[in-house]
């Protein structure tokens, strides 16, 4: 038998770009590789790129630069680029960067084993199409090796939206949702490998509407058929958008007891005349009402959510009202960007806000942000939670893992294995963590 090839991948974006990693690199795994940590013993590298604001996107071709010297060295070295700056730039990128062999477009990551033949019989291999055929079916190469506790499960791709900011339906093209019974499967397979936590993942999850046994099954009902799946623990889900959110979905926050106590629920601003700019089609009211009867649902639970700072015309008296909403949700993480001008979407061509403003903005956003993190953060001291174990902190006899509201957990115990689920109160609460002791 020929020794493996070696394949390194390296992940950029969000959770998506996690799982599609897993995905190629477990089709790869059908011709002979195995993944290394490290790019310089590399047969084959990948980036799986983010093309969501222009330093995500830049950044792709500082890092195709390093990889010179190991091409000179090893001229069987094959690199390729997949992710959302392969479909969005696609021949651009081999015409920027000679040294790239392929380029992958989310939409085609099945087609990868032909690629990486082409490129060993010395080709050039680039593929940005939609395809029709259901890419995942064809990517079911499920390894049964034991795995972590976590796992992210696909359930949704693209988006119908368009933001006025966002490139996201022309990378990922338009809504699509997988089969239900497909996706239950999968979460089979993932307990049966030791799996005790699965977050499903779409640009819009909870649009969800996969086909079902009785017809089309939303979110929630996807959710509750999660919930009977014996050996699995916790089920998460993200990205969700204000206008899906369904009344079945926000009572299952009340009673499914699988379902954990957490909603990434981007808003985006709090003036409703940026919303309307942003072709957001929800409110700065409309969304207060709905995270009133998210909480009325499940009162404890911990909202997240995304912000844009500086989008054009964003005037000051805009960016107050984002200010407001912030203090009246009090969320328990919230990640906030400046705007990013994306060549092709409509708020390009717009009035840009300027630079030094939207930098002091943020900074004040974030200030915000942070002071209300740390004090519902330091709200859970005296509390007791269920901490899923993920792994061994930094100091001897440590271990690190989630609670119900995803704040990380330290606790001492030599007698805590991964993959426990234990409960814990809450005795300290950190910089970005929590500390507790084993009930
Ligand atoms: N589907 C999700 C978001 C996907 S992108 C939703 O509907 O909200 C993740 C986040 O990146 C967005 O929520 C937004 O806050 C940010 N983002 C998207 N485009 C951006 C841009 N052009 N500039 C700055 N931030 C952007
Ligand atoms: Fe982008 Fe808007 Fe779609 Fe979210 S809903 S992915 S921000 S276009
Ligand atoms: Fe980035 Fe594409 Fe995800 S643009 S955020 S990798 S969907």
């Amino acid at each position: 038998m020929s020794e493996p090839k070696k394949l390194f991948i390296k992940t950029y974006g969000c959770q998506m770009n996690v799982y599609d990693s897993e995905r190629m690199s477990e089709a790869l795994g059908g011709q002979g590789y195995v993944e290394t940590k490290t790019p310089d013993d590399a047969d084959m590298i990948l980036l799986n790129t983010c093309h969501i604001r222009e330093k995500a996107a830049e950044k792709v071709y500082s890092e195709l630069g390093r990889f010179k010297g190991l091409k000179v060295e090893k001229p069987d070295l094959k690199i390729g680029v997949a992710g959302c700056v392969a479909q969005a730039e696609g021949e651009e990128i081999m015409r920027r960067q000679p040294l790239v062999d392929l380029v992958v477009g989310p939409q085609s990551y099945h087609r990868l084993p032909e690629m990486e033949a082409k490129t060993r019989a010395g080709e050039k291999a680039l593929d940005t199409d939609f395809p029709e055929e259901d890419k995942f079916e064809k990517l079911k190469n499920r390894p049964k090796a034991k795995r972590g506790p976590t796992a992210f499960l696909t359930v949704q791709e693209g988006c119908d939206k368009f933001c006025a900011f966002c490139v996201v339906p022309y990378t990922r093209g338009a809504e699509v949702s997988r089969p239900a019974d497909r996706i239950i499967r999968e979460a089979h397979d993932l307990v049966e490998r030791g799996v005790r936590e699965i977050t499903l993942l779409g640009q819009n999850v909870n649009a969800y509407h996969g086909a079902g046994v009785n017809g089309d099954m939303t979110l929630a009902g996807l959710i509750w058929e999660l919930n009977k799946v014996d050996g699995l623990e916790r089920i998460r889900f993200t990205t969700s958008h204000p206008n899906d959110m369904a009344d079945d979905l926000i009572e299952a926050h009340g009673t499914c007891d699988k379902l954990m106590p957490y909603l990434h629920l981007p808003v985006q601003s709090g003036s409703d005349r940026i919303l309307k700019r942003m072709n957001r089609s929800h409110t700065a009211e409309s969304y207060l009402r709905l995270i009133e009867r998210i909480r009325a649902a499940r009162p404890d639970i911990v909202m997240s959510g995304d912000f844009i700072v500086g989008f054009p015309e964003e005037a000051e008296e805009d960016f107050q009202a984002t200010m407001d909403l912030v203090e009246e949700v009090k969320y328990g993480y919230a990640y906030s960007f400046k705007y990013s001008t994306r060549p092709g979407t409509p708020a390009a061509e717009r009035a840009q806000v300027d630079p030094a403003a939207a930098d002091e903005r943020l900074q004040r956003l974030q200030a915000l942000i942070t002071r209300h993190q740390r004090e519902i953060q330091d709200g859970m001291v005296g509390r007791t939670v269920r901490v899923l174990f993920e792994k061994p902190g930094r100091l001897p006899g440590q271990m690190v893992g989630k609670s119900e509201y995803l704040h990380s957990v330290h606790v001492k115990g030599p007698e805590i294995a991964v993959g426990d689920l234990k409960e814990v109160r809450i005795t300290e609460s950190g910089a970005n963590s929590l500390a507790g002791e084993l009930l």
